[in-house]
């Protein structure tokens, strides 16, 4: 029997570069081709052809999230961010979780909506009657605009209506076209269906189309994941494991009350997601403006996650849950053109939309335990001081290959400045030259 697979890599961090390479090559059985994409993947060409008025391409470092168990099968998550401890964290974060299990993940089916915005219309619970009974008229029209997306299962799903009597311009009528798009994305889907069924929607209701564009508040399209985490996994010291944990579920009880801080709360969510997003070519704006959308539909703005303490069945334990709108897509648009987005996809394995926004949840989770375990217990300064002195070393100008010899000065004098990080490398660029 081939042996399991495991993303439980200790020490992966310490490897040299060309290992970790080779070590995720392997792992994903990445072809020569497909290695090769890990450092660009993207031609100037190909960038052309994608944007207008291109003029070239802007890297970002491309790291791996290990540790992942997610309902039971190991994974290892591509992310591609600019900050440093993003993926430090979600390693050491999934690696707590898997004390517990891991995580576990679901998802709803792939629905999402397109709306139509309908002015001067005489009467606005006539003209909602009307489009509601136009239903199957309506579902027939959307799904004849994408036949190869009902062939794969999925295509219409149903008409709402919103009714929006009290706006700057008077009443409105808007129509919301629910679309199951499968493993796409769906924006194009979406866009080409509301535009199909407007002219009907004007002879239904006696008004006027305006917009004609999905929402990105795609809260019928969410994921969620929850993990339990025994509190001994926090500390060896049960009292200070215990007190940890409690330190998290009240980190999170600050972000559900406070929308100052469930604004940070969030970011340090999406600081697992967008990178995910980034790297398998999916559109990153999309999901904020869902997520950040979904906080706050009670009217206030909160935290998207839930933490708190609960018996677990071998004592207390920290329970953890995230739910909201992730509209991804493994087929379409960058995701098929970008290289690297190809080859980010083999790494994760994933083979439906929902199974990529399930990770994407659960690395939300894990991003947000990992803060907030820091934030709660040492600090956050105190575990990113290593990293943040490799970036003052960057950008005081240290070559590459000097760099962590100057950031190692820059922690022991805790003194993590660009402006020393530039005094220490003339100083031991003297040394070496007099040798
Ligand atoms: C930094 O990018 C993210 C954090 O601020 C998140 C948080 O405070 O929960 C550390």
């Amino acid at each position: 029997m081939p042996e399991k697979k495991t993303s439980r890599l200790s020490g992966f961090y310490a490897k040299p570069l060309t290992e970790r390479i080779a070590a995720v090559s392997e792992w994903a059985e990445l072809s020569v081709v497909e290695t090769a994409t890990l450092s660009g993947g993207l031609t100037p060409a190909l960038a052309n052809q994608m944007v207008e008025n291109a003029i070239g391409m802007f890297a970002l470092p491309f790291g791996i999230g290990v540790n992942l168990l997610i309902n039971g099968r190991d994974y290892l998550a591509p992310m591609a961010v600019e900050e440093p401890s993003v993926i430090a964290a979600v390693g050491n974060a999934a690696r707590l979780a898997r004390a517990g299990g891991g995580f576990q993940t679901g998802s709803t089916p792939s629905v999402m909506i397109g709306q139509v915005q309908l002015l001067d219309v005489p009467d606005l619970a006539v003209a909602a009657q009307a489009v509601l009974a136009a239903d199957p008229v309506l579902g027939k029209l959307v799904d004849s605009q994408m036949p190869s997306m009902v062939a794969r299962g999925g295509g219409f799903r149903g008409i709402e209506v919103r009714p929006l009597h009290d706006t700057p311009v008077g009443p409105m009528l808007i129509v919301h076209l629910l679309i199951d798009c499968m493993d796409a994305m769906g924006a194009n889907v979406i866009n080409t269906a509301v535009e199909a069924v407007a002219p009907l929607l004007e002879s239904l209701t006696g008004g006027r189309a305006n917009l004609r564009i999905l929402s990105n508040l795609t809260d019928r399209r969410r994921a969620w994941a929850e993990c339990t985490i025994p509190v001994s996994a926090f500390a060896t010291d049960p009292v200070e494991g215990f007190s940890v944990a409690k330190g998290i579920a009240d980190a999170n009880a600050f972000a559900w009350a406070d929308p100052y801080r469930a604004a940070t709360h969030n970011k340090g969510i999406m600081n697992g997601i967008d990178p995910i997003a980034i790297a398998t070519g999916n559109d990153w704006r999309a999901i904020e403006a869902g997520a950040h959308a979904y906080a706050a539909r009670d009217g206030q703005y909160r935290s998207l996650t839930d933490w708190r303490l609960v018996d677990g069945s071998g004592g207390p334990a920290l329970f953890g849950r995230i739910e909201l709108p992730l509209a991804v897509g493994i087929v379409g648009g960058a995701t098929r053109v970008h290289p690297t987005a190809q080859t980010a996809l083999k790494i994760l394995g994933v083979t439906t939309a929902r199974e990529l926004a399930e990770v994407m949840a659960a690395v939300g989770l894990a991003q947000n335990l990992g803060a907030l375990r820091a934030l709660a217990a040492e600090g956050i300064q105190h575990g990113h001081m290593a990293l943040h002195a490799r970036q003052a070393a960057l950008a005081a100008g240290v070559p590459a290959d000097q760099v962590d010899r100057v950031a190692a000065q820059l922690v022991a004098e805790e003194n993590v400045k660009a402006s020393r990080a530039a005094e220490i490398w003339a100083a031991q660029r003297g040394e070496d030259n007099e040798q």
